[in-house]
């Protein structure tokens, strides 16, 4: 059974990755970005949701959110961005985050083989803060642009790694920033 949301106040105070000493690990830049565009009939899917802080914020917000993470990466599998033991303690707290929220929907996988699942043109927006490296990051902006219908949201976390995502997209739109490193750009039809 489903236990009450956690009040937004209250992810204000929480702290969004493992590392502590990391100041990028807030949640008030990404507040405001869902302020300023999530909209309550969105359906939209969250790549990269570790412990479920920023998976929680968007349920907050949003219709429906797909939340992508394998949930069992660490340096056996090439990743070293956090770890291994960080991963799977945070596994289980995102299923009780997973639990809190009826309109979060967990999607155990890898990006972008997850993408495959979601039909063309379908998603009213996309969140990435999987994959921070260039290679990863690249196929994800290109497996999940197609997924998102024309005027919607391709958004992330973690600009000053991942660098502008326009250039996979020649994309001209508007590239909209908020604190601790998150964006957000609409894809027009010419990004399909
Ligand atoms: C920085 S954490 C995400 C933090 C979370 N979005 C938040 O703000 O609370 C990165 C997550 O991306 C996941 N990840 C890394 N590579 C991935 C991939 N190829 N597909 C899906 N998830 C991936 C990791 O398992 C990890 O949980």
């Amino acid at each position: 059974m489903s236990s009450a949301p956690q009040a937004l106040d209250a992810l204000a105070r929480a702290r969004r990755v493992w590392d502590n000493h990391n100041p990028e690990n807030v949640t008030g830049g990404l507040i405001q970005l869902c302020r300023e565009l999530v909209r309550p009939d969105w359906v939209m899917v969250e790549v990269g949701c570790f412990a479920g802080v920023s998976t929680a914020i968007f349920a907050h917000f949003a219709a429906t959110v797909y939340a992508v993470d394998p949930w069992e990466l660490g340096p056996e599998r090439g990743y070293n961005e956090i770890p291994a033991s960080a991963i799977a303690a945070a596994a289980g707290r995102f299923d009780l985050v997973a639990a809190r929220y009826p309109n979060v929907l967990k999607r155990q996988g890898f990006s972008p083989e997850a993408a495959a699942a979601f039909a063309g043109a379908s998603l009213d927006a996309v969140y990435l803060d999987g994959a921070h490296d260039p290679a990863g990051f690249e196929a994800d902006v290109r497996a999940w642009v197609p997924k998102l219908k024309t005027g919607a949201f391709l958004m992330g976390h973690d600009l000053n790694l991942v660098g502008d995502p326009r250039r996979f997209l020649n994309s001209t739109a508007e590239l909209r920033t908020y604190p601790e490193s998150s964006w957000a750009f609409k894809v027009g039809q010419n990004d399909q």
